[in-house]
């Protein structure tokens, strides 16, 4: 079934016509910025439980651009992305349409969907601080602190504009404004160990390298590191550090999502809205969060033993709508006092 998906979707509207018969109850196409690797797990049990055909079409880029050239056409149903940013973009992109749904409404907690039902979270991940275990005695840090002279010449991170830290410091504009925000990204270049420069997982690599005590990085590297047997040096990478989850003494750590929405001309939006549903469920979540190493969104959902390992999250619960709200005001407050051109001395 997997293999002839990615052709059959590349021919649009010949494919319901392909893989009907072989499924009664019909089939659902996701358009995703997930590897396929990732999403089959659960996909194969919402086919499992619903005898509902999933035909996947997996895209790195220019998913929003696609889904508009094809138009009322479009064969696209669900699609599924990681980050606030991809959501936002892809609601305000024009190519979700809303969904008001009690069953999704109900699992899904209202700071992680959109207040108009066009997108909707599924995973959380958490942007941590990762800190040397020889160097870094704390075992609690805040994001605040990180512009504290004491960090001085200490920290790492990836680009500054990257999504992953547009999502943080406008979480620092939503709970603090625009002028603490400000004074806040000149301290923290000023502690920066060098310009922000490589991924999360090269973070972790410089901490060990003794290039910076601390840095910036998502949850879900440290399990991909722990458990890379490709590239097995991560783990010594990860060895050296330990997570420090920012803030869980006040209002919580900065999270992100993975998530989905409803394309606008979803051809089988019955489908589309059952899988949507099932994705929502403690079952679906399981699954999904054990396999990319994220963390549930439903209340009372597990992570996987791997990721619970690295300590306990507090999430913070500042919607994530106000976060996308923020998000373009952070990033010219980067640009502004410079913080990717690393610190001044
Ligand atoms: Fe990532």
């Amino acid at each position: 079934m997997k293999k002839h998906l990615l052709k059959a979707l590349v021919a649009t509207t010949a494919l319901a016509a392909t893989a009907a018969p072989a499924f009664a109850d019909g089939e659902v196409n996701i358009y995703s910025y997930r590897q396929p690797e990732l999403i089959q797990p659960v996909l194969d049990a919402f086919t499992k439980d619903t005898g509902i055909a999933t035909n996947v079409l997996f895209l790195d880029k220019g998913l929003v651009e696609r889904i508009t050239a094809e138009g009322a056409n479009s064969p696209a149903d669900v699609i599924l992305t990681v980050d606030i940013s991809r959501l936002v973009e892809a609601k305000e992109g024009g190519v979700t349409q809303p969904v008001q749904n009690d069953v999704i409404n109900k699992d899904i907690p209202a700071n992680f969907r959109d207040p108009d039902g066009d997108w909707f979270g599924l995973t959380t991940r958490g942007r941590v601080v990762y800190a040397s275990k020889d160097r870094v005695n704390a075992d609690t840090i805040t994001y605040e602190e990180l512009a504290d002279p004491k960090w001085k010449g200490k920290l790492c991170m990836r680009d500054a504009q990257h999504s992953y830290n547009i999502g943080l410091f406008a979480s620092m504009v939503a709970h603090h404004g625009v002028e603490y925000t400000e004074n806040w990204l000149k301290g923290v270049k000023e502690n920066l160990a060098r310009k922000p420069d490589g991924n999360d997982r090269s973070q972790a690599k410089s901490i060990m390298a003794g290039e910076c005590d601390i840095a910036l990085g998502n949850t879900y590297y440290v399990g991909l590191m722990k458990t890379n047997e490709k590239e097995p040096e991560q783990k010594d990478w990860v060895e050296a550090m330990k997570v420090l989850f920012p803030n869980t003494a006040d209002r919580g750590t900065h999270v992100n999502i993975s998530g989905m929405a409803l394309a606008k001309n979803a051809p089988n939006k019955d489908n589309a809205v059952k899988l949507m549903e099932f994705l929502s469920s403690g079952e679906a979540q399981k699954i999904y969060a054990e396999q990319v190493f994220e963390y549930p969104v439903l209340p009372g959902a597990e992570p996987s033993e791997i990721v619970k390992s690295f300590g306990e999250i507090k999430p913070d619960t500042l919607p994530l709508a106000d976060i996308a709200g923020n998000r373009k005001v952070a990033s010219e407050l980067v640009d502004k006092v410079g913080l990717n051109d690393g610190p001044s001395n």
